[in-house]
């Protein structure tokens, strides 16, 4: 079993560069299923989730290469098998198997997914979007099964604002007959980016990025050459880092304009924030203020940066609260985060935290990869040496974090922990 050791204290300082798009990675390496001839994807990220579906891709036929962040899938033989079991399970965003395939062969057999557990995920408007386009779908012992004689373009109203919904019915639209018009879509990054790869395939996709989505469908789809975009949500991470313990840290491969909602909380709390062209520099911070945070669909505060600025919140003066509309269960970190001292408290889909209090180093466990990365954070500021266990949530989503934060002065370690035997009649309970 592995765990990370930090000893807190060291003050970061210097430059670490951001890696692709997790979120978006795990939607454009699917997507390249559509085409008849092989696709490249530079830049993706080093993490658990690529290495998966590259597997999950690999298992379907298709040849795959990946080196140093770029991705080559040869798509050409590949075949429409049933996945209702195994890679398919380990990953969330393994659903957009189920928009590809049905895509490119007008039926799918996908396994529920996995994933973090951040309370009820439901997969509802996916399922009405493939509906609306005309499949058959049904749920049989634990597999969506999907199944069109033809996909026609429609029209599709989503209940609620959904990333994955959006990017889903856009896989699967963009091969339908017709036109389809996907309205209250999401409007993140990462629908942009894969819209982008989509179109440079043949697509003919208008509207990403607004809550109007056209797609013309088209016949086939080619091979193309696509560089994804940066991780927001990893440059917000190393944001906060560097508000908490940097002492000057520059934040290369960054666009801080997908990050707007969280840099007008930062300067609120009294960080300063030097934008560059597609880099930030963050001075040292000497004191914090408290402010008050709601999560909310892009360009809104990101949910997933709700739980490391919960760290954040604890070094600042004064009672700040922080309300997740997105998952309303999404405070796991709060219970770990009192192990190591911090004041706070869940109410209902709010969190409550005082400050500033010195945290201490403790033995805590990551519940999911955002309170994962929020224990990393706390960790570097704690007295002592923080244990952390379940970093595989972690690892699912920050490539290469131990050598990043290293380079920046962190003292960050990644052990395995040898199993303790209680054979003995002396630790006998
Ligand atoms: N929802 C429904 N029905 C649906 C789909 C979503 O009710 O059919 C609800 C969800 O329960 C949630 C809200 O709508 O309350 C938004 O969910 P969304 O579909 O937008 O989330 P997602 O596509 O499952 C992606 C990211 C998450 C990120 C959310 C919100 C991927 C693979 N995952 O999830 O990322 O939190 O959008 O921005 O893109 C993470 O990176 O740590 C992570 C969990």
């Amino acid at each position: 079993m592995d765990v990370y050791k930090i000893k807190g204290g060291n003050r970061l300082k210097g430059t670490i560069k951001v890696s692709g798009a997790k979120n978006s990675a795990v939607a454009l390496i699917p997507a390249t299923l559509l085409a008849d001839s092989p696709v490249t994807i530079e830049g993706l990220p080093e993490i658990a989730d690529v290495y998966i579906l590259k597997e999950i891709l690999e298992e379907v036929g298709a040849k795959v290469t990946f080196e140093n962040g770029t991705m080559t899938v040869d798509p050409t033989h590949v075949e429409d098998m049933a996945l209702p079991n195994g890679n398919i399970k380990k990953l969330r965003a393994s659903y957009y198997l189920m928009g590809a395939m049905l895509g490119k062969f007008g039926h799918a057999a996908i396994g529920l997914p996995g994933g973090c557990h951040l309370g009820p995920r439901p997969i509802d408007q996916h399922i009405k979007g493939f509906e609306a386009l005309g499949a058959k779908v049904s749920n049989e012992h634990g597999a969506i099964y999907l199944r069109a004689e033809q996909l026609e373009g429609t029209k599709v109203y989503l209940d609620v604002v959904s990333v994955g919904a959006t990017i889903n019915i856009m896989l699967a639209a963009v091969r339908a007959k017709g036109r389809t018009i996907i309205e209250n879509a999401a409007k993140e990054p990462e629908i942009i980016d894969v819209a982008t790869l989509l179109s440079n395939m043949g697509a003919n996709i208008k509207g990403a990025g607004t809550n109007i989505i056209r797609i013309e469908g088209v016949d086939a789809l080619h091979g193309t050459n696509h560089t994804i975009i940066p991780d927001r949500i990893e440059a917000g991470t190393f944001m906060i880092m560097a508000a908490l313990i940097g002492d000057g840290v520059q934040i290369d491969n960054v666009i801080p304009l997908h990050l707007e909602a969280l840099i007008a909380k930062l300067q609120e709390m009294g960080v300063v924030i030097e934008e560059r062209e597609d880099s930030l520099f963050i001075p040292r911070v000497e004191h914090l203020k408290s402010v008050d945070v709601k999560t909310l669909v892009y360009p809104g505060f990101a949910t997933d940066l709700q739980q490391p600025f919960t760290v954040l919140m604890t070094q600042a003066d004064g009672t700040s609260v922080i309300t997740d509309t997105i998952y309303s269960a999404r405070f796991k970190q709060i219970d770990e985060l009192r192990r190591m001292n911090g004041d706070g408290r869940v109410e209902g889909s709010t969190a409550i935290i005082k400050g500033p209090t010195p945290l201490e180093a403790a033995s805590v466990r990551a519940s999911d990869l955002r309170a994962g990365a929020a224990l990393v954070l706390a960790g570097l500021i704690a007295d002592g040496e923080t244990e952390i266990h379940d970093i595989y949530h972690i690892e699912r989503g920050y490539g290469k974090l131990i050598k990043k934060l290293t380079a920046l002065g962190a003292d960050i370690r990644r052990v395995t922990l040898e199993p303790v035997e209680i054979s003995n009649a002396d630790n006998a309970l």
